[in-house]
């Protein structure tokens, strides 16, 4: 069985459906797969009521429009399986604070002199009980999850070790780095260096985007304008469209929005239809969100069981 958990954040680019969204849409038919919206460890940096409630159902909304369905994937809510705060309080018990100093998100907080809340501290050993309570074989992540999914191993072992066989190791698979995504100034394409292109983009919000995108002067290829291309077209196509359109760069970057409208169209279409009908989309995550519990429930009365908390 697959798992992942996407945060609720505010709206993708390009770069974030590049560099793994669109992945989670092929793997839905690789596997049996089970994808949720990380709300709980969202309120490690969101405490405010409308954002998580409209964040929750933007990337809802997002994961939905570019192609998974649910009918081949399970999708659903964290906070829709409160199973997994009572796993991770067990794993609280299992763990030491030296253990989860030496994890990359709490040094990087705490490198920057942030104030940590014990929500950021204790944030992988409930992504631990995320992967581990259902029994998770293989968990797509970005690069800087790594460590995280190392961790649900660590945890499985040490539950296993005190209490008996009850976990399975999970495997981290490791999604293609966004740093090979550009944005319209060549850096990686981020939002905190406002170089995006929305995914769901209005064909106003592309031409803006395409205009603004730096090129150099004189003859040679426009990089910045090839790059975001070769995300859309193959190597052959555009040789062709570069050797035709030399040096005209702003032919080439409207060939560029022509090709992002394409693209970008039929699911900003899909969004809105999906938005428009808000309760049969809510209803998804509810269904989701039941069959997920039902799940995490058995495992848990299990290990209820095995620690000395059932005594009937
Ligand atoms: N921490 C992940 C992120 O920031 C989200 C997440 C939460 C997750 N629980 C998970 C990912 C379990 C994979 C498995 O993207």
């Amino acid at each position: 069985m697959l798992l992942s958990g996407v945060k609720p954040t505010g709206r993708p680019h390009i770069g974030n459906y590049f560099g793994a969204m669109k992945q989670f849409v092929e793997l839905q038919h690789e596997y049996e797969a089970h994808i949720f919206i990380a709300d709980l460890h969202a309120l490690t940096s969101v405490q405010n009521r409308a954002e998580l409630e409209a964040n929750t159902l933007g990337v809802l909304l997002d994961y939905m429009a570019i192609g998974l369905d649910p009918k081949n994937v399970t999708l659903y809510k964290q906070s829709d399986v409160p199973q997994v705060t009572e796993l991770a309080w067990i794993f609280n018990c299992l763990s030491t604070m030296p253990y989860l100093m030496r994890a990359h998100a709490f040094k990087d907080a705490e490198a920057k002199n942030k104030e940590i809340n014990v929500g950021v501290f204790d944030y992988p050993l409930l992504m631990a009980a995320d992967i581990l309570l259902p029994g998770a074989d293989v968990v797509p992540v970005g690069q800087d999850q790594k460590q995280h999914v190392e961790i649900a191993r660590d945890m499985a072992q040490k539950f296993n070790n005190a209490f008996g066989e009850a976990f399975k190791l999970p495997e981290a698979m490791i999604l293609a780095d966004m740093a090979t995504v550009p944005g319209t100034d060549g850096q990686k394409m981020s939002k905190s260096y406002g170089n995006t292109i929305p995914l769901f983009a209005t064909d106003e919000e592309i031409e803006k985007a395409v205009m603004s995108i730096v090129t150099g002067s004189g003859t040679e290829l426009p990089e910045n304008v090839y790059a975001i291309h070769s995300l859309l077209r193959n190597k052959n196509d555009l040789e062709v469209i570069y050797a035709e359109n030399k040096g005209q760069y702003k032919k080439l970057k409207e060939l560029l929005i022509e090709d992002l409208k394409a693209f970008i169209k039929p699911m900003r279409e899909k969004r809105q239809a999906l938005e428009e009908d808000k309760n049969a989309v809510l209803e998804v995550l509810k269904a989701g969100g039941k069959v997920a519990r039902e799940r995490a429930e058995k495992k848990m009365e299990q290990v209820r069981e095995m620690v000395g908390l059932k005594l009937y």
